[in-house]
């Protein structure tokens, strides 16, 4: 079959889709062409992003979103562009944004599937030419085909995500996603507008010495993390803390490390989001062989109660995170 094919680098990730849709069984296309839906999406952000500095996107918006967030100008291109890129794919009948209070119906009402996103993520980096992203998360719905999808079609468990993605818009433009079959990366060439696999089969180091963390809020940190955080100094691993999660995240998941967003004062369940933050990223790093929880909880099996949940979130190299997770099961 066409997985034992590995495909080689620099397939595009048109062929690369099309070939990986035989190994699903009842493939219809719907996924593949959601896929292309939110490529063609990332180009459009991309340029924007790689002009922020020229044309009038850079900035706040002047408007605050229901996290409380000055939205930056590109927060709100970013919403735009791939909400318009989903509605005119038609695969995907309802979208939960960071940037929207409520879901977002596209009007296609036969779409199979529903997406949760972060359009921009690290967004207080665009204006100092730091490395932000897009996240993603893709469901199939449970209400019935014909209808206007629902709040439950959006509030599913982690484990039930049918793909999920990033895109890292640094110093190469990179898509990285899993349908559930491993992880796989593509390195945008923007003068053929395309992208082309550069980093198939991606696995997560089993263990590393980089810890991600804002020990800025260490004075809130638990008993257990603050015995962690003291343990990777002991151990002489390097800190390294971007502040844009997707940034930080890929860095860990190509080299092995962990990342951390606790509970702190000012966010006592952590500032990331579980549905289109948290989960997105844990489907990913198991997918690489790594770990994902809140401390003490799988994070892909915590029960959603609202579309904008915070959640902790401790994700990189297995041994790190059990590693942390044992520090806080002490306390
Ligand atoms: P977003 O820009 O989508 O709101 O996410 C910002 C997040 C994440 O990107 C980053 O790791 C984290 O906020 C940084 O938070 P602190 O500044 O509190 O460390
Ligand atoms: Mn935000
Ligand atoms: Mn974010
Ligand atoms: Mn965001």
């Amino acid at each position: 079959d066409h997985n034992s094919l590995a495909l080689p680098v620099g397939t595009t990730l048109d062929r690369f889709i099309m070939r990986k849709q035989e190994d699903f069984p009842y493939a219809t296309g719907e996924l593949s062409q959601l896929l292309r839906d939110i490529a063609l999406a990332t180009k459009i952000v991309n340029r924007e992003i790689n002009r922020s500095g020229l044309i009038d996107i850079a900035g706040a918006y002047g408007n605050r979103n229901v996290q409380g967030e000055d939205q930056q100008k590109l927060d709100v291109v970013a919403n735009i562009r791939f909400i318009r890129a989903l509605r005119n794919g038609g695969e995907v009948c309802t979208i939960v944004s960071e940037e929207d209070e409520e879901v977002i119906q596209t009007g296609n009402n036969q779409g199979k599937y529903v997406v949760a996103m972060d359009p921009l993520d690290g967004s207080s980096n665009i204006d100092v030419n730091v490395s932000i992203g897009t996240i993603f998360s893709i469901y199939r719905r449970i209400s019935p085909t014909g209808t206007v999808g629902n709040e439950q079609d959006c509030l599913q468990r982690g484990t039930h995500q049918v793909a999920a993605g990033y895109v890292i818009y640094g110093s190469s433009t990179m898509l990285v996603y899993t349908t559930g079959n491993g992880v796989n990366g593509f390195t945008y060439e923007p003068s053929l507008g395309e992208f082309f696999l550069s980093h198939p089969n991606i696995t997560i180091p089993a263990s590393g010495s980089v810890y991600s963390i804002n020990e800025g809020s260490a004075d809130s940190f638990s008993a257990g993390l603050a015995s962690f955080i003291a343990y990777c100094k002991q151990q002489s691993y390097s800190a390294r803390y971007i502040g844009s999660l997707v940034a930080d995240f890929h860095r860990n998941l190509l080299k092995g490390g962990i990342y951390i967003y606790p509970p702190t004062q000012k966010s006592p369940s952590g500032k990331l989001r579980l549905l289109y933050e948290c989960n997105p990223l844990a489907f990913i790093v198991e997918q690489a062989g790594g770990k994902s929880s809140n401390g003490y909880t799988r994070t892909m099996e915590i029960e959603p109660t609202g579309l904008h949940d915070r959640c902790p979130l401790f994700v990189g190299s297995k041994d790190l995170v059990e590693k942390v997770e044992e520090f806080l099961a002490a306390e």
